[in-house]
């Protein structure tokens, strides 16, 4: 059986931990994953203050395992939200995208541990000297919002600067093949999105979830096209990893021309998902969708990742050394 620190930490069974994505990790994929053994984080910064009240209460009343609320801490009315998040003494609240530092203390006084999810070494200092209990090494394979550097070599260079602090890994694993490989980087686990974004739990369109399997390793683009765009409250070095489509296959790279044209593309944009108009509503989805065929349930979905991981780490270490 897989056990690492953070299943100690954050009292689950599997070091497994659902990404916080923004209007698809609901209550529903939250619970099945934390009922699965995983930790689930509900994307916190979906709706508002009392949206995030009855989506903790709805994985209340469906699972009574841990589970934490993650937050796009860059986006305004943060404060609002930590505070329920906080009030309601979920197990663990996330940050992305902002320093954590003003919300360790408070989440501390009350019991609920901090995640932080980072996307550069700096980020990774900040997070440790912030005094977090988790800090999440995000690589630029991640779906949504990410950094530049690769998973590969920056979960190790987070690990050297964290001091002691678990570091999870996020971005491309989508299988038990990456989670036996994160845990030899020496990660404590995996922060897993794009693999329960394919899942019959979580929230979304049903053409998005198609697509995602549809799509193959090649189809992915990082982007600041639709950040531009739509006037999103994220920092300069963070692009948005996407599906592509017609309207990356216009707009990327031609940041200028984006910003003088804001208005009529966000127009555009949000006619498109309205429109459930695949050519130019955006897909968010990590480099590993290639890895993903089908659309699971969240409980499967975990079970498997467990099961493939341990039999890889029994069997392929002892098959390599002479
Ligand atoms: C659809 C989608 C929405 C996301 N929204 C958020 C978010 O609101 N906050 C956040 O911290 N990360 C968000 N992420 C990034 C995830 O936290 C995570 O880093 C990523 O999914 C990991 O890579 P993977 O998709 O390859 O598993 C999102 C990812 C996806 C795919």
């Amino acid at each position: 059986m897989l056990h690492t620190r953070i299943c100690d930490l954050l009292a689950i069974e599997h070091p497994i931990i659902s990404a916080p994505m923004t209007g698809r990790a609901t209550a529903e994929l939250v619970a099945a994953v934390s009922a699965a053994g995983g930790f689930g984080l509900i994307g916190g910064s979906t709706g508002g203050p009392e949206w995030l009240r009855e989506q903790i209460r709805m994985v209340r009343e469906r699972t009574d395992r841990p589970f934490g609320v993650g937050f796009i801490s860059s986006a305004p009315g943060l404060q609002a939200l930590v505070q329920v998040a906080l009030e309601e003494r979920v197990a663990a609240i996330s940050h992305s995208f902002a320093d954590p530092t003003p919300y360790v203390q408070a989440a501390h006084a009350v019991g609920v541990k901090v995640l932080a999810q980072v996307q550069t070494v700096a980020g990774a200092v900040a997070a440790a000297r912030a005094g977090v209990d988790v800090i999440t090494a995000q690589g630029t394979e991640a779906g949504g919002h990410t950094g530049y550097n690769g998973t590969l070599p920056f979960v190790p260079a987070v690990i050297d600067v964290a001091g002691g602090i678990p570091v999870v890994a996020a971005g491309g694993i989508a299988d038990g093949r990456g989670l036996a490989a994160v845990l030899m980087l020496g990660a404590e686990g995996a922060w897993i999105g794009t693999r329960f974004l394919a899942s019959r739990e979580a929230g979304g369109a049903a053409w998005a979830k198609t697509r995602v399997v549809q799509a193959g390793a090649d189809d992915t683009i990082l982007t600041q096209a639709y950040d531009l765009a739509q006037n999103a409250p994220f920092p300069a070095d963070v692009g948005g990893r996407v599906l592509r489509n017609a309207f990356t296959a216009r707009w990327h790279g031609l940041d200028d021309e984006v910003v003088a044209r804001q208005q009529e593309l966000e127009a555009q944009v949000l006619a498109a998902e309205a429109a459930d108009d695949a050519r130019n509503a955006p897909v968010y989805a990590g480099n590993d969708v290639g890895l993903i065929s089908s659309i699971e349930p969240a409980a499967k979905i975990m079970h498997k990742l467990v099961l493939e991981a341990e039999q890889i780490l029994r069997e392929r270490p002892a098959k390599l050394l002479r």
